[in-house]
This record gives C-alpha cells, sequence and structure tokens, in this order.
C-alpha cells in the first residue's frame, strides 16, 4: 500500500473549466475561446520558462497569459479587469467526487498531499483555506525550488517533505505531461482522464488509468 499519495491541483482537484464562468462580460463562445487560449498558452509558457531557466511565479505567469489571450481577442482591458478575471483562479470549483474520494483515502491512514506549479498565494485560498483542506496534510508549492514540474527537481521535493522511498508514493494527475514527468521521476502515478483524451505518450505510460477519483479509491481497494 501507498503511504502517500500526492496530488495535482489545476484540472485534478479543481475544474478549470470553470474559469469561463467568470467572464459575464463575454458571451459564452467567447468566454470559452478566451479560457482555452489562457490555459494552452499557461501551459506552454510555463515549460518556455522552464527550459529556458527564467522562473516566475505562476500567479505572474498566469496574469501575463490572460493578457496574451485577451490582446489574441481584440479585448480591452486595464489592471483592475486583469486581477478581477484572475481571481477566478482563487475561487475554483473541485470536481464532485473530490470531498468523498479524499476522505475514503484518509480513512486508510494514508498521507495526502499536493504538489503544484502554483504560487502560495494561489494555493492557500483554494487548498489551504478550502472546504477540502481538512483532508490535505501538505501543500507543496513548487516556488520554493523555483522550478515547474515537470523537472526532476520539482517532484524531488515530496521526497524531501516525506522522507519517503519513490515506491512509496503515489502521484495523481489529469494532466498528462504531469503524468509523464512523474513517472519520468521514478512515481507509480494515475492519470485521471476525465474527458476521455488520448495519452501523448512521450517515453511513459501511467501505472493505470481512471475516469475518476472513485475508480481509483476502488483500485486502491483491490492493490491492498
Ligand atoms: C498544477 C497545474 C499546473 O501544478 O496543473 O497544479
Amino acid at each position: 500500500m501507498y503511504k502517500a499519495i500526492i496530488f495535482d491541483v489545476y484540472g485534478t482537484i479543481f475544474d478549470i473549466s470553470s474559469l469561463k464562468n467568470n467572464m459575464p462580460d463575454f458571451d459564452d463562445d467567447l468566454a470559452t475561446s478566451i479560457a482555452k487560449l489562457w490555459r494552452e498558452t499557461q501551459m506552454r509558457h510555463m515549460f518556455l520558462r522552464q527550459a529556458m531557466q527564467r522562473y516566475i511565479s505562476f500567479d505572474e505567469l498566469t496574469k501575463e497569459t490572460l493578457r496574451y489571450a485577451l490582446d489574441v481577442h481584440e479585448i480591452q482591458y486595464n489592471r483592475e479587469d486583469v486581477n478581477r478575471l484572475f481571481e477566478a483562479y482563487l475561487d475554483l470549483t473541485y470536481f464532485k467526487e473530490i470531498p468523498r474520494a479524499l476522505s475514503d483515502i484518509k480513512a486508510k491512514n494514508i498521507d495526502l498531499g499536493v504538489l503544484s506549479n502554483g504560487s502560495d498565494n494561489m494555493l492557500m485560498p483554494l487548498v489551504d483555506n478550502s472546504k477540502i483542506a481538512e483532508y490535505i496534510d501538505t501543500v507543496i508549492s513548487v516556488d520554493e525550488i523555483k522550478q515547474y514540474k515537470p523537472s526532476p527537481a520539482s517532484y524531488a521535493l515530496v521526497l524531501e517533505y516525506y522522507k519517503l522511498k519513490r515506491e512509496d508514493i503515489l502521484f495523481v494527475s489529469s494532466n498528462t505531461w504531469d503524468v509523464t514527468g512523474a513517472a519520468n521521476f521514478g512515481f507509480n502515478t494515475v492519470w485521471v482522464n476525465r474527458k476521455n483524451e488520448v495519452f501523448d505518450e512521450n517515453g511513459q505510460q501511467p501505472t493505470i488509468t481512471v475516469n475518476n477519483l472513485n475508480e481509483m479509491v476502488k483500485w486502491l481497494e483491490m492493490n491492498k
């Protein structure tokens, strides 16, 4: 049995498709398009910044990429508009099975943590001070080492916190690049394939694939 299960945050615990609901000034198609480009650019900049070794914190990066998404859609904005849209990141909705699944895992005496590229000022309101805080023992931000996942050093942070062996840890993410990075580091991984996507294989495969966390809890039951 695993001693600790570590979760990714955005897209895995929290539904980022809810971002577009915080754009009342735009019609649904426009809001969807902006939110999509925003997230795609955010990921791209994360990987670029990691490759270039030009880290900036995730809140800055998230605002920067929001401005780009608005520019592409030819929308005028000021600093307050950007802050208001960004604030949706501090109040995302979690996927509906989350509290129950986390409490089932906790009942097995497994430690629960998150490892996120998000900066502390983004993770605090979302995780530390939220309804799911009672289930999460450890909140780890890569900001501590200024390296984004999927760099090996980012996953190594988990070992520093937990003083466990890699094989005692199960890493859970909906993001295929994150599963790839964690598997590359040597963790067993769960890919939460919520949207019926194809795993973009890049030298690593998840240990298991599930559609939601309830399925993962069942799998843990069977693999005691
Ligand atoms: C996370 C994002 C980037 O690390 O998915 O939580």
